[in-house]
């Protein structure tokens, strides 16, 4: 098992491991995501990353279950995140939404509640629900202990400031893409300033993704100069993405179904970046977003 992950303090006091696993899937057969919860947990992972959308909350929580079963951790060495979607914005929906992730995780309290996307909608269109009155919501989750911080996803700088300056209970964290051909250095400054802990999806980016319409973007899987810096230290394109990351001060939660892969991306705590190797991982950027949310283009508060 993995030993020296870093571990990051949240504004509220709190405590959260610099690495996380993943669980979205586009497709997966049954089984898959308790396995890769079981394998992470064995491979040293504390913390997860789940989502009522990714419709995987049970077999997440039948993994951290038999975990717990087994005798590997304790619910409180474990730190889980799941998120509300976005036809839950309205205040009333939050607390139903959250109790309901908890059934399906088979939990009594999440670690981490998001709200996923500032935007809100449902099968009628654009619900057009300020994302401060979900808040409110997200407070009383809070509030009545379903979960021990709250944070948002996607959030851009003008959103994420308009939210920090309103609330009554501030976010801890905004999950949202970055990688090193996204390096979002503006937003992650702007986190920073606000002590909002910055999460990383998609941590591995174009290193990792395979669709046709990345063809000619992605050189990073290429470039020697990344190959160079991955053989210096005896580690891979993706490890080396992942520690460029750590090494920002941004937490990442890299996905695999892969247990080989599911090892290897925590295996990051043995060694550091130069500065000089950290500029270089930066220069990849070429501000490529991989979940660009275009379903959502069309809506109020759609934050690219
Ligand atoms: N808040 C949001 O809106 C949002 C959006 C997207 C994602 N997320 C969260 O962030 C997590 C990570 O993002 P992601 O799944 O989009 O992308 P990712 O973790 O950057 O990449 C996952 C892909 O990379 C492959 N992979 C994993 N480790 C690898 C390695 N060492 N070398 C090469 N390929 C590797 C995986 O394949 P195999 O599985 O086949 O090994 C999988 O296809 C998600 O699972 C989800 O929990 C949140």
């Amino acid at each position: 098992m993995i030993k020296n992950v870093t571990i990051l303090k949240l504004n509220n006091g709190g405590a959260m491991p610099i690495i996380g696993l993943g669980t979205y899937a586009r497709k997966a057969i049954s089984g898959q995501y308790r396995q890769a919860v079981e394998w992470g947990i064995d491979a040293g992972y504390r913390h997860i990353d789940t989502a009522s959308s990714y419709h995987n909350e049970e077999e997440v929580g039948e993994g951290i279950a038999n975990k717990i079963q087994q005798g590997v951790v304790t619910r409180d060495q474990l730190f889980i995140t799941t998120k509300l979607w976005n036809d839950q914005h309205a205040k009333k929906d939050v607390i139903p939404a959250i109790k309901q992730s908890l059934s399906k995780l088979k939990l009594d309290y999440v670690d981490l509640y998001l709200i996923h996307w500032p935007v809100s909608v449902n099968e009628k269109g654009d619900m057009n629900i300020d994302y401060m009155e979900t808040w409110k919501g997200m407070e009383e989750a809070l509030e009545l202990g379903l979960t021990k911080s709250i944070g948002v996803s996607n959030f851009n700088e003008q959103q994420l400031t308009r939210l920090v300056q309103n609330a009554q209970i501030k976010p801890v964290c905004n999950q949202i893409e970055i990688n090193p051909t996204l390096t979002a250095h503006k937003l992650v400054e702007c986190c920073k300033q606000l002590s909002v802990t910055p999460v990383a999806y998609t941590p591995l980016g174009l290193i990792s993704e395979a669709r046709p319409e990345f063809i000619g973007k992605d050189v990073i899987k290429t470039d020697p100069k990344l190959g160079s810096i991955a053989e210096k230290y005896g580690k891979t394109r993706a490890q080396i993405a992942l520690r460029y990351l750590v090494q920002r001060g941004i937490a990442v939660i890299p996905k695999s179904f892969t247990k080989s892969r599911i090892e290897e991306n925590i295996n990051i705590f043995d060694f550091e970046l130069s500065e000089d190797e950290m500029k270089i991982v930066d220069s990849y950027n070429i501000d490529h977003r991989c979940v660009p949310g275009l379903a959502f283009e069309k809506l109020s508060n759609y934050p690219f």
